[in-house]
């Protein structure tokens, strides 16, 4: 039976692992972080994200195994690289997780007499493949890619929170690199796995863009709704969502993506953006667009900083809730997170912070530590605030109303999502995209 290793038990390699194994076939998941895998094999996921425990449990009765032990890769015929690709303070893309680990990857390959195939699901932005992958993987094994092993790129387009649905069902399966023997086993390995599901293929530099051109179009598409959420709410009466909804049966625009908030977050589209903007400028290519689509992101943020004060004057010690630190709801994730970003910047301001969120609230901690406040409940988050801000669109803020806002010693409501819209509320209401009656 064929054996399947994925290295990096990170969203993307544990929700891979947790489906494959799950499904019957052999796989072993890798991971240079012991305790990370401790918790794996006891059936914990390190962090939240729906159906992911429930079928890694499954995964784990049948044949997974989970180690911090390369080696594993030895009689493995395909080997998912599924690692993160972090940002340097420049913004460009740091590539030394990846090399690190093909590098090991590498160097068991060399023992690995099943001439395996590689794919590389990193984002990677164009030329890593064949400048610095290849070469240190030819290198390390002395073997040749094309002959002795395959490499492909295989971007993945999976969103938290509903990670595991679309690793079951992407909407596309791209395989970048040269048309080998490994290339039409690829293909056929995915077939069965993705019946009637389309499969590009496409040389490694297309593939490695396909992935910067899905996520920069995804945060240009928020952009432009937000960019015209802020013209909106100069136009007494109007209504962002109705725009976004009409404009979204167009067949052309299509409906996903016009959510109008505080702004893109989260460990993906910011990133992918700076390093796609990094590496046009290197190419001597002026990203104009795309500096335009950071720049609307960045005065989101600065918007609600403007808006609370007008209303509360000096910032110094008012009481400030924020609501949802997730930079999405159903994850725990804040890497990112606009409302992390907004949080430091009232803390400079002296403001005090008092935050709620269903799923955060640890890693928000480990952030913040002593220098915020952290609310168990709606109602204790908003107990004798002066001003409360819903960044996150957790379900259990849509039940918000005016009983509990008679906590507050000063009600000034910011809705991010307009989660609250059509309410009775006795408040100072402002909406993200709602332009107020006069
Ligand atoms: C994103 C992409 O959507 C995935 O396709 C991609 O695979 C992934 O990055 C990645 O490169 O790994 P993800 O980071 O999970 O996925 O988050 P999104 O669902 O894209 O949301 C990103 C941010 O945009 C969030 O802060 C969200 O609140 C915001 N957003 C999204 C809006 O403000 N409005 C919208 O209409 C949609």
């Amino acid at each position: 039976m064929m054996k399947i290793g994925i290295v990096g038990l990170g969203f993307v390699g544990l929700s891979l692992t947790s489906v494959l194994s799950s499904k019957g076939y052999d796989v072993v998941g890798i991971d240079v972080d012991k305790e990370k895998c401790e918790k794996i094999i006891k059936g914990i996921t390190p962090f939240y994200e729906p159906d992911l425990e429930k079928i890694l449990k499954i995964g784990l009765k049948k044949k997974l195994k989970i180690s911090d032990n390369f080696s594993l890769i030895n009689n493995c015929d395909i080997i998912f690289v599924t690692v993160g690709t972090p940002q340097n303070l420049n913004g460009s893309i740091d590539l030394s997780i990846i090399k690190k680990a093909v590098s090991t990857i590498g160097i068991n390959l060399e023992k690995n007499k099943n001439d395996p195939i590689i794919f590389i699901k990193s984002t990677v932005i164009p030329g890593t493949m064949k400048k610095e992958i290849l070469p240190i993987l030819e290198k390390k094994s002395k073997k040749k890619a094309g002959k002795d092993f395959g490499l492909i790129s295989n971007p993945e387009f999976l969103q938290e929170s509903s990670a595991i649905k679309d690793t079951k069902f992407p909407h596309v399966i791209v395989l970048g690199g040269y048309q080998t023997k490994f290339m039409k086993k690829a293909k056929k390995f995915f077939e069965k796995l993705h019946p009637n599901i389309p499969i590009i293929i496409t040389n490694h530099q297309t593939a490695e863009m396909i992935k910067y051109a899905n996520n920069s179009f995804l945060a240009t598409k928020i952009s432009f709704i937000n960019q015209l959420s802020t013209i909106c709410q100069k136009i007494p009466g109007a209504n962002v969502d109705d725009i976004a909804k009409t404009i979204g049966l167009d067949p052309r625009i299509g409906k996903y993506f016009l959510n109008a908030g505080p702004g893109y977050g989260g460990s993906c589209l910011p990133k992918d953006m700076k390093a796609l903007i990094n590496f046009a400028n290197i190419s001597g290519i002026k990203p104009t667009l795309l500096n335009a689509v950071e720049e609307v992101n960045t005065k989101q943020l600065e918007q609600i900083i403007s808006i609370t004060k007008q209303r509360l004057g000096d910032l110094t010690s008012k009481r400030i809730t924020i609501l949802g630190t997730a930079f999405k709801p159903n994850t725990d994730d804040i890497r990112d997170s606009i409302a992390i970003k907004l949080i430091n910047k009232y803390l400079k301001r002296k403001a005090k912070i008092t935050i709620h969120d269903p799923r955060a609230i640890k890693n928000t901690k480990d952030i913040f530590g002593e220098k915020i406040s952290y609310a168990k409940s709606i109602k204790n988050a908003l107990s004798k605030s002066h001003c409360v801000i819903i960044m996150t669109q957790w379900k259990q803020y849509e039940k918000l109303n005016n009983k509990e806002f008679n906590y507050m010693t000063k009600k000034l409501v910011i809705d991010c999502r307009r989660m609250l819209l059509g309410k009775e509320l006795d408040v100072d209401y402002f909406a993200i995209g709602l332009g107020k009656e006069k």
